[in-house]
C-alpha cells in the first residue's frame, strides 16, 4: 500500500488548470468542485485525496501539514511568506503579472501616496526597495474601484490581459513582479512520505515539461 496524499487546491482557475497535469500523472478527480459541495474530493487512486480551500489559505494547510502538497499562485506565496514549505516546483498555470495600475492624468495630492491592494507584503517591499513612502491600504477584493471613489492613487493587483483595468479606466505602470502557481510541499512530510512525494514531483514535472512543450 502506497503512502497516502492529500493536496490542497483552490476551486476555479487554478483546479481547472491542474487537473490537466493530475490526468498526466494518472491522477483523476471523481468530482468537480463546481458541482459539488464536499471540500474532500476523492480521486481515482485511493491513496491520493484533494482538499479544497480559498487560494490564500492554500500556504497555511500545507504549513500546518493539513495537507501534504497544495497549488499556489507566487503572488500567494509573498504574501504568506513561504515559511514551513518548500516550493520544489513552478506548474506555470494561472500566469499573470504583479502591477502597479494608475488613473492617468490623476493630479498628484500633496503628502504619502496612498496604495491600495490585497498585495500588503509585496507592496511594501515593493516600495521600500524603491525608497519610496507610501501608505498601504488593505483590501480583499475589487481594487480597482478605490482609485475611482478616492480611495486610493493607485492599486498593485494581479493583471493577465489588462481588461479588467481598462474597463475601470486604469492602465498598468509598473511591472512588480512575474506569477505563476507553484507546487508546495509540507516539510514534515518532504522527509515522512518522501518515497509518494518525490514520485509524485517527479510526475508533475513530466506533465509540466509535456505541456510546455505542446503550447
Ligand atoms: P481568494 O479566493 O483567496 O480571494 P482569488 O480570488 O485571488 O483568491 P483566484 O481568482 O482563483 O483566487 O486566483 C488564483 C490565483 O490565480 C491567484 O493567486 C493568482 O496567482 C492567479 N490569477 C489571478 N487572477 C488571474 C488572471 N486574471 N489570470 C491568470 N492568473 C490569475
Ligand atoms: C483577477 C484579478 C484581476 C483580474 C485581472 O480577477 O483580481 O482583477 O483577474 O485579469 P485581466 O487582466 O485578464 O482582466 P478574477 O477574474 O480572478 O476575479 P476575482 O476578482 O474574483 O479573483
Amino acid at each position: 500500500m502506497s503512502e497516502s496524499l492529500t493536496i490542497a487546491l483552490s476551486k476555479g482557475r487554478i483546479f481547472k488548470e491542474t487537473v490537466p497535469l493530475l490526468a498526466r500523472a494518472g491522477i483523476e478527480p471523481v468530482e468537480d468542485p463546481e458541482r459539488s459541495r464536499k471540500l474532500i474530493l476523492d480521486t481515482n487512486l485511493p491513496q491520493m485525496k484533494l482538499v479544497i480551500v480559498r487560494a490564500s489559505d492554500v500556504p497555511t494547510y500545507v504549513e500546518y501539514g493539513a495537507a501534504d502538497l497544495g497549488v499556489a499562485g507566487k503572488d500567494v506565496l509573498l504574501e504568506h511568506g513561504g515559511e514551513g514549505v518548500y516550493e520544489p516546483l513552478d506548474l506555470r498555470i494561472a500566469r499573470c503579472r504583479l502591477m502597479l495600475a494608475e488613473r492617468p492624468g490623476l493630479a498628484p495630492r500633496p503628502g504619502r501616496r496612498r496604495i491600495a491592494t490585497k498585495y500588503v507584503q509585496s507592496a511594501r517591499r515593493y516600495f521600500a526597495a524603491k525608497g519610496e513612502q507610501v501608505e498601504i491600504i488593505k483590501l480583499y477584493g475589487s481594487m480597482e474601484l478605490a482609485p475611482l471613489v478616492g480611495l486610493a492613487e493607485a492599486i498593485v493587483d494581479v493583471v493577465d490581459t489588462g481588461n479588467t483595468l481598462r474597463a475601470n479606466g486604469l492602465e498598468p505602470t509598473e511591472h512588480i513582479a512575474d506569477i505563476s502557481s507553484r507546487l508546495i510541499v509540507n516539510k514534515a512530510a518532504m522527509k515522512t512520505k518522501s518515497r509518494a512525494i518525490k514520485d509524485f514531483i517527479a510526475h508533475m514535472q513530466a506533465a509540466v515539461e509535456d505541456l510546455k512543450q505542446s503550447a
